[in-house]
């Protein structure tokens, strides 16, 4: 016998009310139990500069953006990039392959389920992962209101990279259904591999370090390309519950492409949040957890997050994360160690930091 709507829908609301009771209870009762980032408006921007990088390739240019970058990145690790290069239809390119990936049948995209991939590069469901994770007792925190769609360094399945079944190394999956879509994929992986360098050799500069002192970390990087689609917030979201809940990212540096719907907030030195309004023909950058760790903390890997409005607009985004191959020792650079800057954080590798943050989003570890 089927159960009458109004049931369903009673059900559903007596589960929300004793949710929201729970997560009340324990915020009032200890701040250290609840692992979540409860959710405020946020204020308008005033805090993320845009850099223009179109003049590093000479001295006094890149002092320059390095001297911004610098700024930005003892603030809130979050910048805008324009002068990148990037031709804007080529990003267009990249949305518009990503809207249609995201339009297809549920099954097609299914059929290519980021657990099937030892890369874990394919598609992860609405749901799939729960970025409010930075603490060990996470479980408190709702699942993403997100889908994506990962992809690796395409590297042939004998290589001795995918070989080893790792995180952003081969393994790709891709959707039956459109057979343009991975030179897509591959030809934007190498672009913003591309300016991912010279985004480093920036931060390289700003931290009085040789432009290329990030190379032999990224010989090759370990970067994973991400397609996102956010639906507007529903009505029947969980307490708490949005698009990406607060997070740090993991690895090295991220580089953002969104589009002009909007969502994306930062969190402030201040503890305040801001918007990250879109900018045409720009890309967010934002530095990793990596990045903190590298720099003594000196430099910060801040948590931002994705809320949509209810009633508004799908969003899109294309964030590529640019991170160490996975065997990288990750200490503290030397020109962040001194008197009066102890160390900060213990040693660990790439792969060590990021498996971990991994398990804590997605509820399970990766084989390797
Ligand atoms: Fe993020």
């Amino acid at each position: 016998m089927s159960v009458p709507w109004w049931c369903q829908d009673l059900k559903f609301a007596c589960k929300s009310l004793i949710w929201r009771m729970t997560c009340l209870h324990f915020a009032r009762s200890s701040r250290s139990v609840i692992a979540m980032h409860l959710y405020a408006t946020p204020e308008k921007p005033h805090l993320i500069p845009v850099i223009d990088i179109s003049k590093v390739h000479d001295p006094a240019g890149l002092a320059e953006a390095a001297h911004q970058v610098r700024e930005a990145c003892l603030e809130t690790g979050f910048f805008y990039v324009t002068g990148h290069g990037v031709p804007a239809d080529f990003v267009a390119a990249q949305f518009a392959a990503a809207r249609a990936f995201f339009a297809l049948p549920l099954e097609d995209k299914l059929a290519i389920h980021m657990r099937q991939s030892p890369s874990t590069a394919g598609y992860e469901p609405i749901g799939g992962q729960s970025l409010d994770s930075q603490d060990s007792d996470s479980e408190k925190a709702p699942p993403d209101l997100k889908e994506t769609f990962y992809c690796c360094l395409e590297l042939p399945q004998d290589h001795p990279l995918s070989l080893r079944k790792m995180r952003g190394y081969g393994h790709n999956q891709w959707p039956a259904a459109l057979p343009d879509f991975s030179g897509q994929m591959i030809d934007y992986y190498a672009r913003m591999s591309a300016l991912g360098d010279r985004i480093l050799s920036i931060i390289a500069v700003s931290l009085d370090l040789e432009p290329d002192w990030f190379k032999p970390f990224y010989a090759p990087g370990s970067a994973t390309q991400r397609l996102i689609h956010y639906p507007p917030q529903p009505a029947r979201a969980a307490f708490n519950q949005m698009g990406a809940g607060a997070h740090t990212d993991w690895g090295g540096i991220t580089i953002l492409a969104q589009d002009d719907a909007g969502g994306l907030e930062v969190r402030t030195v201040d503890d305040k949040w801001i918007e990250a309004t879109p900018i045409p023909e720009s890309f967010v950058v934002n530095l990793g957890d990596l990045m903190a760790r590298w720099t003594n903390g000196v430099y910060r890997s801040n948590l931002h997050r994705v809320m949509t409005r209810q009633g508004g607009r799908d969003r899109y985004s294309v964030p590529f994360f640019y991170s160490p191959s996975p065997d990288s020792i990750i200490e503290p650079m030397p020109t962040c160690l001194g008197e009066g800057r102890p160390r900060q954080f213990a040693t660990c590798t790439a792969a060590e930091h990021m498996g971990e943050m991994f398990r804590r989003s997605y509820g399970y570890s990766l084989a390797s």
